[in-house]
């Protein structure tokens, strides 16, 4: 008898597993049987990236990969999986193919044109709510609503983004990158530390100096610089490089960085505990530590929104006590804001009077109610620097390998701060930064290959729309809930577009020279074929932005700097040649989360040399 029970208990738990096997089937023929009637080219994966469990095994399959026949799905598994393989896998199956699983239908597009479309018609191709979850954490926000609520985010949102604040931007990125190189080159108190024992940790006193990085350094120094940078200019709070956001206030479990940084890097479990509501006894110390975060940061938030509010609302008046500018992006949003609001009250009124007191008020209110406020203040932050602090990253070993490409830009850079001319930290933004072209080119050439942003997926809107993909004229149906991607990498390298050294990294492709008069300027890519920041009515409203943070940090390095590759200690890097093969492996190493990221950046360093 007992025997029996025994024999019996592995074949009841193989009842579940049957039952999720046999339910994976299913959706999996469902989805392919939907995917047949696209008329394009299938690639069946039995797990994919939207799996979340997938994702915490997925590295220790890393085998299947090299299967004969039977591994050829691995890859598609991956999120960002076209960074490794760009405009590779549309050689073999065209423009436009499906990648089905049992999650969903993916149609993966590689046609300039397709994506130009995909990213222009907001009101065609929505953005998938799921995919955009993250960054609904305190309300919904410009970066995530669609159609007529994302209009009117936009109105009000726009005229944050101007040129007085670009001027800030400017400002604060020279003197943030002057105090970082500071810091990173002086030669230390007592030279025992050496810069780069490959832990991200707090900046400052423990740093080594001597000029040697690794890329994890480096990581940690740009995201601080870049959030320097945002807090500024985004939010009127000024901080030293050293100190500055890595404070914690009485009352908060983190600093401003910590906490934004620790939100951002722990993307899941914030999604999946911040909003749970638990007894105390039954909490563990991460679900209690990202709860926390979670707080803070939402406190942060309240708290630049009631600053701001008082003291817009008593600078209006004139006066405006110690404030000197409101150039800042949350003043002017809620400033323009206020004015919204304003406005919709006074046409109630204008209603009300009209239709002889009877009116309901029954208009859509034109301003952001406060969750959306907080909302969007959150987008910024997720939006703004951890974009363009990736930027910087994969901009260094680049430069590191590419000595002829420095004195290249370094030319630009003596012509524009030569003897008779202010140093980048006291340069006038208006006048300087249209002339740092090379700088932007390497900018420009760094997103192509190695943008925050690998691909962006779409819905259509309503049952299903028309999409028209490939030089042919090929015209697709695609359903609703059917994910359609943009390969952005793939679009950027793919030889069709970019020519044979389409996957190199040269900035001189950027530049169009003025044959007279002998200026240079950003060549303007074909339709389509670069779309790092988006395009259409969605484009980036931080583009600006990005570029001139990126510049002003990139002079001031080359000003009085040139990049090597180190030899790290304690690997097994011995020449400078290992040195600049080890940055450009820890480059191709890289993975999706958030935004492009190198998965082991402590593997490879630079030095930062006086020239
Ligand atoms: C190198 C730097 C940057 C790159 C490559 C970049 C790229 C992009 C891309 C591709 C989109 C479209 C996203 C989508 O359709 O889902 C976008 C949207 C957005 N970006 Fe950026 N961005 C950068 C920097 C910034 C900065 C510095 C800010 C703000 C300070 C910013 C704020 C936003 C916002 C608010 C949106 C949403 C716009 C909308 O949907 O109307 N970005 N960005
Ligand atoms: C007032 O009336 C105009 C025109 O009918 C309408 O567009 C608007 O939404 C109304 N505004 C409010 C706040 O009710
Ligand atoms: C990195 O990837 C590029 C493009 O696929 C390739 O050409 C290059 O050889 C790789 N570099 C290293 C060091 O593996």
């Amino acid at each position: 008898m007992s025997g029996n029970i025994l024999f019996l208990v592995p074949r009841l738990l193989f009842i579940p597993i049957f039952l999720v096997i046999l339910k994976r089937t299913y959706s999996l023929v469902r989805n392919y049987i939907q995917a047949r009637k696209l008329g394009i080219p299938i690639i069946v994966i039995p797990l994919s990236w939207q799996d979340r469990e997938w994702l915490l095994f997925r590295p220790f399959f890393k085998w299947i990969d090299s299967v004969p026949v039977l591994g050829y799905w691995y890859k598609y598994s991956e999120l960002g999986w076209t960074m490794h393989h760009r405009y590779r896998p549309h050689q073999k199956y065209g423009d436009a193919f499906a990648i089905v699983s049992p999650s969903s239908v993916l149609v993966q597009i590689n046609d300039p044109q397709a994506g130009t479309v995909l990213q222009r018609d907001y009101k065609i191709w929505t953005k998938p709510p799921t995919l955009y979850e993250i960054f609904n954490l305190y309300g919904k926000n410009l970066v995530s609503v669609n159609g007529e609520d994302w209009q009117r985010h936009r109105r009000i949102v726009n005229p944050a983004f101007r040129e007085q604040n670009n001027k800030m931007v400017w400002e604060e990125s020279l003197r943030q990158a002057d105090q970082m190189l500071e810091l990173r080159t002086r030669r230390p108190k007592d030279s025992n530390h050496v810069g780069g024992d490959g832990k991200e940790g707090k900046v400052g006193d423990e740093r080594g100096g001597d000029g040697k990085a690794t890329m994890a350094d480096l990581f940690t120094d740009f995201h601080l610089l870049a959030m320097h940078v945002l807090s500024a200019a985004g939010f009127g709070h000024l901080h030293d490089f050293s100190s500055g956001l890595q404070e914690v206030p009485p009352g908060k479990t983190k600093s401003f960085s910590g906490a934004l940084n620790f939100v951002l890097m722990n993307v899941l479990p914030v999604m999946i505990f911040g909003p749970m509501k638990l007894p105390r006894f039954l909490t563990w110390p991460k679900f209690r530590e990202t709860q926390a975060a979670v707080k803070d940061l939402r406190e942060y938030l309240a708290e630049t929104v009631s600053y701001t509010r008082a003291t817009t609302q008593s600078g209006g008046g004139g006066g405006g006590g110690g404030k000197q500018q409101a150039a800042d992006i949350a003043t002017a949003l809620i400033e323009a804001d206020e004015a919204a609001k304003r406005e919709d009250r006074r046409q109630q009124q204008t209603n009300k009077s009209l239709s002889g007191g009877g009116g309901t008020g029954g208009g859509k209110p034109n301003y952001l109610s406060d969750s959306e406020l907080f909302g969007n203040l959150y987008a910024f932050n997720v939006a703004g620097f951890d974009t363009t602090a990736g930027t910087l990253c994969y901009a260094t070993p680049f430069l590191a390998v590419n000595p002829q490409i420095q004195e290249w830009v370094g030319e630009e850079i003596d012509s524009v701060f030569g003897s008779s001319n202010p140093p980048p930290l006291s340069s006038d933004y208006e006048t300087t930064f249209p002339k740092l072209t090379r700088c932007l080119a390497v900018m420009h050439e760094t997103l192509r290959l190695w943008g925050p942003l690998p691909e962006m997926a779409r819905f259509a809107a309503g049952d299903g729309q028309h999409l028209r993909v490939g030089g042919d004229g090929k015209v697709i149906w695609v359903p609703k809930e059917v994910y359609v991607s943009t390969n952005f990498f793939g679009i950027h390298t793919d030889p069709r577009f970019w020519g044979p050294a389409g996957l190199e990294w040269k900035p001189e492709r950027w530049i169009v020279r003025d044959p007279d008069t002998g200026v240079e300027a950003i060549r303007t890519p074909k339709g389509g074929t670069f779309l790092a920041w988006s395009h259409g009515p969605r484009v980036c409203p931080g583009r600006k932005f990005s570029q001139v943070e990126f510049v002003a940090v990139l002079a001031t390095l080359l000003y009085r700097y040139r990049l090597k590759p180190w030899v790290v200690p304690g690997t097994e890097m011995r020449t400078q040649n290992d040195a600049s093969e080890a940055l450009m492996l820890a480059v191709n190493d890289s993975q999706f989360s958030l935004t492009t990221k190198m998965a082991r950046p402590e593997k490879a360093g630079v030095v930062i040399v006086p020239r």
